[in-house]
């Protein structure tokens, strides 16, 4: 990974990154084992994850990199998991909620039952993660966390209404709760990621049109990388961020 800052406040913490298998989320995950902290992740995605374990837990014996097959509109599991991670490694101090899924749909052919399926899979188990692990956090002593929102809304991009629905309330849940948090010393902010060059979206979106349009819209020409995601999320969660808190830091090349 091409990330050269070192963090030593993230050195032995436990971390949870959900979404952690593919994407951004591996990159996280691969991010704060390199820094010594050490990480549970859960994802839906057995194979990736799989093998993203093996490889670092060779690559970085101390983090101690576990994974946790869950489906996250399963609230239930979503916190059986993180007690399991309180019993057998101590609390969580820091929280990266990330996993979301931006499938496309028509406006006319959207279902309630849809609609719900949107919103629990891309902003309902980001408060049920915060809920369960503020009592770790407290009994720690503090905490980050940190929430994955995105531009698309910000952009109006088609095709998205209840992503974009989602994505909007992820700001305005790391707002709603930052004084309710902030009293313990658990700080939570929003990463507002632009179009980030993973592989999902390089083999489903990513063509020439889209390419062009990259680049009529960023400030910066360069693509935008998970790696530029993950290096916000290492300094949120680190203590040189210590009076950061309730703010959306957009990484996006400056499109937005
Ligand atoms: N890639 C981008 O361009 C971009 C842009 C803006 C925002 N984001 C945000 O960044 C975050 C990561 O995005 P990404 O592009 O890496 O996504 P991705 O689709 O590549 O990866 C998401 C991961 O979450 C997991 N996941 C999804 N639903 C799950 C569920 N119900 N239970 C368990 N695991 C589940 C998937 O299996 C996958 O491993 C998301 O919050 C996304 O909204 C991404």
């Amino acid at each position: 990974m091409a990330l050269t800052n070192r963090y030593p406040s993230l050195s032995g913490k436990n971390v949870l990154i959900t979404g952690g298998g593919t994407g951004i989320g591996a990159c996280l995950v691969e991010a704060f084992a390199e820094q010594g902290a050490r990480v549970c992740f859960i994802d839906i995605l057995a194979e990736p994850s799989t093998k993203l374990v093996d490889r670092l837990n060779q690559e970085f014996p101390d983090a101690r990199v576990k994974f946790y097959q869950a489906d996250l509109l399963d609230i239930s599991k979503l916190r059986q998991v993180i007690k399991d991670i309180d019993e057998n490694f101590g609390g969580v101090s820091i929280l990266v909620n990330n996993a979301a899924s931006d499938t496309r749909h028509h406006v006319q052919e959207i279902t309630p039952e849809y609609w719900d399926e949107r919103i629990n899979t891309n902003l309902r188990h980001y408060f049920f993660a915060i809920q369960a692990i503020q009592p770790q956090m407290q009994k720690l002593g503090g905490g980050s966390i940190i929430n994955m929102g995105s531009m698309c809304w910000h952009d109006c991009h088609e095709g998205l209404a209840g992503y974009s629905a989602a994505k909007a309330g992820v700001v305005g849940l790391t707002r709603g709760l930052a004084k309710d948090l902030g009293k313990d010393k658990i700080r939570i902010n929003t990463i507002t990621p632009g179009w980030v060059m993973t592989e999902r979206q390089l083999s489903h979106w990513i063509n020439e049109n889209t390419m062009k349009k990259i680049e009529e819209n960023q400030c910066i020409k360069d693509y935008v990388m998970p790696e530029d995601i993950a290096a916000m999320a290492l300094f949120l969660a680190s203590e040189d961020s210590k009076h950061c808190t309730a703010q959306d830091f957009i990484v996006d090349g400056g499109w937005i």
